[in-house]
């Protein structure tokens, strides 16, 4: 992209000066160039558009260009114009970055509100064992293109391209209550639906509206360290809870009910996060019994329904507890996580206060990618794609199981996940681990800190690695450089 926007520049050009109108513009673009605002490369306006903000006559920018670029300070890019040099000397540039950087850290020395956040990791590895994503290289992009081109062309005609309902695309919101009803056994209709910004923004939301400070939120002692942020962001108490094979500890759930007020449960019953276990039927139906019984929500996180390969999934706790689950789920994982759409599914009351916080924080999501999801839904699409990606994905879950026991065959433990995107490894001795986690960047591998997945300081510690984004050569190699980071 060559001039996207046009330049304001702030130097005023005075007429009334002594000094000639050229020298001016010769001034107020070095000026710019070394306040670093005008960075090595850049493409300056053409002398046309120059002379007309500057009212003042073409050939006068014209000479200051040529005199500029006699200087070094521009150069000439052929037909195509005239860029600041690539080649300067210390100009203003460093200076003007090292300002920046002094601002941030000042705005980090200064006393704002909040605490420290980890900083954004720049990617340094080149092999991603990431915790559960689908390969976004087998979406058909094209697919997503003609959809979002109809998306618009029908916002358009339906005078929809302005702002709308809070709770999303009606269209969407419809499709997506219909997929529920009748994939999941979810009784909902479009007025239960919420769309959000990926299910991320959907726990986030349920949080805001459920808890207040102080109260008590119950949470598995492994479990997704973003939903816990959250949870702690909106003022929760947490009160970890211990997990097995079958999933979250019931006896332990009820014990905290009678020592505490408790306002919320967060589980992930369907493929348990990290450990991928799906929560057993007995104890579903006994937490919702606790959660009638104590009047507490269950949020339950349904991250990755779709991709299930053995045997009949479990219907969502949603689909036997309406009135006490805010269900959260997610196109992240069917189509892809760029598109950020998720969704709640909660009792019409609760959908109108979830669409009150969505007022105050975005107002609301993108028509156009609600509508183009939808699209995708109702023309069988998306059912489509999953049939194609889930054979896919089985076959890479059976390589990866297969990398998995040759490699670390005595070192680490794990189950083949019935369902869901990714596997969990209990090592024999965190030892291993903990090598793996300090030499896995330098190997070039990323995985996810395995600190990160707990709440109790009992839990023991895993690794949570997605076997779906990968193909299986990839895998074989991070699997393979995993094995030797956790080498003694
Ligand atoms: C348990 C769990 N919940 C929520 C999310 C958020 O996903 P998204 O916001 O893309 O739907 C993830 C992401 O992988 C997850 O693992």
């Amino acid at each position: 992209m060559l001039r996207p926007w046009k330049m304001m520049l702030a130097e005023r050009i005075d007429p009334a000066s002594d000094t000639p109108l050229y020298m001016q513009i010769i001034h107020a673009l070095i000026h710019e160039i070394q306040r670093g605002r005008l960075l090595p490369g850049t493409f300056l306006p053409s002398s046309r558009e120059l002379a007309t903000a500057f009212r003042v006559n073409r050939k006068t920018i014209v000479l200051a260009y040529e005199d500029l670029i006699a200087q070094g300070w521009l150069a000439s890019s052929g037909t195509r114009g005239t860029i600041v040099a690539t080649s300067l000397p210390d100009t203003g540039v460093q200076r003007a970055q090292k300002r920046l950087r002094q601002a941030s850290a000042n705005v980090a020395a200064a006393e704002y509100p909040f605490k420290d956040a980890a900083s954004l990791q720049a990617r340094t590895w080149d092999l991603k064992l990431d915790e559960g994503s689908p390969d976004g290289r087998l979406f058909p992009a094209d697919m997503l293109g003609r959809a979002y081109r109809s998306a618009v062309r029908r916002a358009a005609r339906e005078n929809r391209l302005l702002y709308g309902d809070p709770r999303g695309s009606p269209l969407l919101r419809e499709a997506i209550a219909t997929m529920l009803r009748t994939q999941r056994g979810v009784m909902a209709n479009a007025e239960n639906v919420c769309i959000t910004r990926g299910s991320q923004m959907g726990v986030y939301l349920a949080a805001r509206v459920l808890v207040r400070p102080g109260d008590a939120v119950i949470v598995e002692s492994l479990t997704y360290q973003a939903a816990v942020g959250v949870l702690e962001d909106c003022g929760a108490k947490i009160l970890p809870v211990g997990l097995d094979k079958h999933g979250v500890n019931v006896d332990e759930v009820e014990k905290m009910c009678r020592a505490h007020r408790v306002r919320a449960i967060f589980l992930t019953p369907h493929h348990q996060f990290p450990t991928t276990v799906a929560l057993q039927p007995d104890r579903r139906l006994r937490l919702l019994n606790l959660a009638r019984q104590f009047a507490f929500a269950v949020i339950e996180d349904d991250y990755d329904h779709e991709f299930h390969f053995e045997s009949q999934p479990l219907l969502p706790m949603a689909s036997y507890a309406p009135e006490r689950v805010i269900y959260v789920g997610s196109l992240s994982k069917l189509l892809l996580p760029a598109l950020r759409i998720g969704y709640i599914v909660a009792p019409p009351k609760v959908v109108d206060a979830l669409a009150q916080q969505v007022m105050l924080l975005d107002s609301m999501g993108n028509t156009l990618t609600e509508d183009a999801a939808a699209e995708l839904i109702e023309a069988g699409e998306v059912r489509r794609h999953v049939r194609k990606v889930a054979q896919v994905y089985a076959q890479r879950r059976k390589a990866f199981a297969a990398t998995l026991s040759e490699q670390f065959a005595g070192l680490a433990d794990f189950d083949i996940p019935d369902g869901g995107l990714a596997f969990w490894l209990r090592f024999r001795n965190l030892k291993a681990l903990d090598r793996i986690e300090a030499r896995a960047l330098g190997l070039g591998i990323w995985v996810a800190p395995s600190s990160s997945f707990i709440t109790r300081p009992d839990a023991t510690r895993g690794l949570r690695l997605g076997f779906a984004s990968l193909t299986e050569q990839e895998a074989r190699e991070g699997i393979r450089r995993l094995r030797a980071a956790a080498a003694a």
